[in-house]
């Protein structure tokens, strides 16, 4: 079983999987969550210590589960099961494929609300797309409209689970490949293009102080837990995504490598999206304090609104950022889906029924918008809660048990051959990285977070 092909199907080509993977990664969390989650938490030292997370927890941790799902081939579940019991462990670990399937669920049902508004933005932007005056004159009143309706919210959410249900369904290899590898260099290219648009709005030196000089006072556990969730959400980490993208990686690639490209990408994209967009909240006088989940969906508008062909601008930026999403919820559903086809269910069944029911939990994260925006969990509306539990609790958890089998469970040989390509210090490195970094460095932050350190 170990060696040789997954019953699933196979990326065509190291190539195919990097791409497949840097989908993942590259999504909303990029974009959106990024830039929000960096300005409620004040900037510099947020971004500081989310590049501190991703080197010393995201890249041993990517190449734990991409070598975990490559040496067993099957759904998370499955392959959990069959490599604790190779390694004489309990069967128990594959709970970590498990929580993996629930926060998978429960992220990718307030992941398609919000990717729901790219493709609402998409077709307000196509409808306008030669005119002569900007397709969102007032962004601030747009995202208010979309936001108090119901029904739109609704009905776009839905289309973003459909779409995901539809390639998930076709299998592995067609579909995903294909559209990520025209979107991630076209979205490259349209970020850097808003980042030296930011550069002429006279605020870039602003942007550049806010992301990038740190103000240690600022940095309480509270930072570090959402830095921590942050690197985790974004590099698609700690809910055997990756895992169950690995299995379908060929032999010989060097899983090191491609983890290493898969983060650099990733990071990149983040960085850039904070470079195009703070120049912008700023010269626009937005308050990045409070403007929460909507700041991209409102800054970025605005600069849309005063550029020469701001139209074509802002069709082509909302269209690259809903793919990049669909790229991401393609992912977030393939484990699960892996494991009901193992089950028995073809895989059209196995993909609508749990994309149904992330559909319908996320009419709760619809509903926080409206009629049930005074619900409060926890301090938090409804999607904002769903987002801390999967995100900010659920990933980090579920990484540190990843590091935990990788590190400690996972039989020699087993773990060995899967980086054979790497020299004996560098796996050593690894290793340690697994047992003791990765899994201590998480328990600290939240034992920071839960104010164990007064
Ligand atoms: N990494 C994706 C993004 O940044 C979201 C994601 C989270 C995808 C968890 C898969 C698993 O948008």
């Amino acid at each position: 079983m170990a060696a040789g092909i997954s019953q699933h199907g196979m990326w065509s080509s190291k190539l195919g999987f990097v791409l497949a993977a840097v989908g993942s990664a590259v999504g909303l969390g990029n974009i959106w969550r990024f830039s929000y989650v960096t300005a409620e938490n004040g900037g510099g030292a947020f971004v500081l210590v989310y590049l501190l997370a991703v080197l010393s927890v995201g890249l041993p941790l990517m190449i734990a589960e991409v070598l975990i799902g490559r040496a067993g081939r099957e759904s998370p579940i499955n392959t959990l099961i069959d490599l604790a019991r190779e390694s004489k462990a309990s069967p128990a670990w594959s709970l970590i494929g498990w929580s993996g399937v629930v926060a998978g669920l429960l992220i990718l049902s307030f992941y398609c609300v919000i990717a729901g508004w790219t493709l609402s933005y998409t077709v307000t932007y196509a409808q306008s797309m030669f005119a002569a005056t900007p397709a969102i004159a007032n962004p601030g009143e747009h995202f208010g409209a979309l936001t108090s309706s119901t029904s739109s919210l609704l009905f776009w959410h839905f289309v973003f689970i459909v779409l995901t249900i539809g390639v998930v369904a076709r299998g592995v290899e067609k579909g995903i490949e294909a559209a990520v590898r025209f979107m991630i260099p076209s979205l490259f290219l349209i970020l850097v293009s808003l980042v030296i648009y930011g550069m002429t709005t006279g605020h870039f030196g602003t942007a550049l102080t806010y992301l990038f000089s740190p103000d240690f006072s600022k940095v309480t556990g509270s930072t570090l837990v959402a830095a921590l969730g942050q690197a985790f959400f974004s590099l698609s980490l700690g809910m055997a995504g990756l895992m169950a993208y690995g299995a379908y990686v060929p032999d010989k690639a060097s899983i090191p490598r491609l983890a290493g490209i898969i983060c650099a990408a990733d990071t990149g994209v983040a960085l850039l999206a904070g470079m195009a967009i703070f120049p912008l909240v700023f010269a626009f006088s937005l308050d990045p304090h409070t403007a929460g989940p909507g700041l991209v969906f409102v800054a970025l508008p605005n600069a849309f609104a005063q550029m020469q062909f701001g139209n074509l601008y802002g069709l082509a930026f909302f269209v690259l950022l809903a793919f990049a999403a669909w790229s991401s919820t393609i992912s977030i559903l393939e484990g699960g889906t892996a494991y009901l086809v193992e089950r028995g269910l073809s895989r059209w069944l196995a993909a609508t029924l749990l994309g149904g029911f992330a559909g319908i939990v996320g009419i709760g994260s619809v509903l926080s918008f409206t009629v049930w925006s005074e619900v409060r969990l926890a301090d938090r509306n409804i999607l904002d809660f769903t987002n801390f539990i999967a995100s900010d609790l659920m990933l980090p958890l579920g990484g540190l048990a990843i590091a935990t089998f990788a590190g400690w469970v996972l039989a020699e040989p087993l773990r060995r051959n899967q980086l054979a390509d790497i020299s004996d210090t560098s796996y050593a490195i690894w290793k340690g990285l697994c047992r003791y970094v990765a899994p201590i460095l998480i328990a600290l932050v939240f034992a920071s977070g839960l104010g164990l350190f007064g």
